[in-house]
């Protein structure tokens, strides 16, 4: 097997890298993927950095014995500690912020709003990155210290949602930055409907697009595409609960599905 037929890997402390491996496969249908769903320590977000790495690091451990030809980090709270990971590995890892504050950068606004995990929006990695690009644009963040494990459980109602996300939104609001709101933790995206319903003023972004766009311009440059002319498969790993990824594979569209597989 020729270097570009090896799969490409997405991690997340859960199921929220599902909706990067989404776009990942409407964008390069031909490419294999790898998926490592953390579910068993979800959240991320309410924990250390130190924790964050060190469970990171078990992820990527597994991954690299895979030949997997870069890891695609599904997970916004993981993507801001990122540079402590890179030194350590001969990895192509490619974070999930980056490449949508390249967009944003570019938008004709002053303020956004932003909900994403505690650790994230603590960390000010958005402020901090776009200030490097565009210091006129100022990101409104909010901490949904629940949101992800609730969505990461999977029998949740738009009554829970309204619940975990009223508080960030209405601070968001008073400080006039409703109008978009960035979704910063790739669980959300998969409650879309709901947060739409729920706050119909507001346009929520899903900045898994840009990433699989970052993934593909790397491996157009390195030369890594899968020529391959079938589908390629997507082979599920998870500390988890087997079935709550099948049914989160299901609602999120995601196809060519070989296996789903426990890791203890
Ligand atoms: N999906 C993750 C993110 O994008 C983290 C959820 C969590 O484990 O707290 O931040």
């Amino acid at each position: 097997m020729s270097r570009r037929e090896n799969p490409i890997a997405i991690i997340d402390s859960g199921v929220g890298g599902l909706t990067v491996v989404k776009e990942l496969q409407d964008l390069l249908p031909k490419e294999n993927i790898i998926y490592f769903g953390d579910s068993k320590n979800v959240p991320y977000g309410s924990k250390s950095q130190e924790e964050i790495i060190c469970l990171t690091k078990r992820m990527l451990d597994f991954l690299v014995v895979k030949n997997v030809k870069l890891v695609g980090i599904g997970c916004n709270t993981i993507s801001s500690v990122l540079s402590f990971l890179e030194p350590q590995y001969d990895l192509k890892l490619i974070g999930a912020i980056d490449p949508y504050i390249v967009h944003i950068a570019k938008l004709p606004i002053d303020k956004v709003g932003l909900i994403a995990t505690p650790f994230t929006v603590k960390t000010n990695y958005y402020n901090k990155s776009l200030a490097k690009l565009n210091p006129n644009i100022k990101i409104i963040g909010e901490g949904c210290p629940h949101l992800a494990t609730i969505i990461d459980q999977g029998n949740f109602t738009k009554e829970d949602i309204a619940k975990e996300t009223k508080i960030p939104m209405n601070n968001i609001k008073e400080k006039g930055a409703q109008d978009t709101v960035i979704l910063a933790c790739t669980h959300y995206p998969i409650i879309m409907d709901y947060l739409e319903e729920l706050y119909p003023a507001t346009t929520f972004i899903n900045p898994a697009h840009y990433q699989a766009l970052a993934i593909r311009d790397y491996l157009l440059e390195q030369n890594l595409l899968n020529g391959s002319t079938i589908d390629g498969k997507i082979i599920v790993y998870t500390t988890g609960n087997r079935k709550n990824y099948r049914w989160f594979l299901n609602k999120l569209g995601i196809k060519n599905v070989e296996s789903i597989n426990k890791v203890e």
